[in-house]
């Protein structure tokens, strides 16, 4: 990593790019409990089924269910998106194969929306499943990238339409093992 070893610097490199620390593990943790809390408030008597999108929401989801009290269920889901020259891109999506969805409630748990492509899709696809309902928890959102209309019931950070890593989120496949989040020094 930091060709670096230094999990906690405040200015880091990945491979051809500089990145400085912007949002704390200490923040992000305050803000998941705010966002657990409006989870039972609406769901704890909902069993809903969790949702989360491979590979950048990983850390986010771990730290997300260990603070609901209330009993849920959790399934990864995996979606490659295609931007390619179409504007609308395309996506694939791979679920697990034997999950019911339903008459469930569904809450997908995304690390960032930001051209909104992915979520837009997926929930396209769940929508013939016949769930109660769908909701979405995102700990990052670009509100000024998004190319289609996402509305996100729990969300985290609204950040500037800047690269981030770090919880989770890569560049090149490296930094989804910081604690912190960086962004892309300007
Ligand atoms: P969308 O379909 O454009 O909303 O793309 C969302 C996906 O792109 C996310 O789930 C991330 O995997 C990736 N992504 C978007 N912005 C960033 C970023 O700033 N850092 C790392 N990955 C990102
Ligand atoms: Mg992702």
């Amino acid at each position: 990593m930091n060709e670096h070893g230094n999990m906690n610097a405040t200015e880091i490199q990945i491979d051809d790019l500089q990145f400085v620390r912007y949002i704390t593990a200490e923040n992000i943790d305050r803000k998941i409990n705010e966002i657990a809390r409006k989870l039972r408030d609406d769901l704890s008597d909902k069993y809903p089924m969790f949702l989360v999108v491979m590979n950048g929401a990983f850390i986010f989801a771990a730290d997300l269910m260990r603070k609901l009290d209330f009993p849920c269920e959790l399934n990864f889901v995996r979606i490659k998106s295609y931007q390619g020259t179409q504007s609308t891109g395309n996506v694939d999506i791979f679920m697990p194969p034997d999950i019911q969805l339903r008459d469930r409630y569904i809450v997908i748990v995304e690390d960032i929306i930001d051209t909104g492509l992915t979520i837009t899709s997926f929930r396209k696809y769940l929508q013939n499943l016949h769930p109660a309902d769908i909701r979405l928890t995102s700990i990052l959102i670009k509100p000024e990238a998004h190319l289609h209309p996402v509305h996100t019931d729990y969300p985290g950070f609204s950040i500037p339409d800047l690269f981030v890593v770090g919880y989770g989120l890569d560049y090149n496949g490296k930094g989804r093992n910081l604690p912190d989040l960086y962004q892309l020094k300007a």
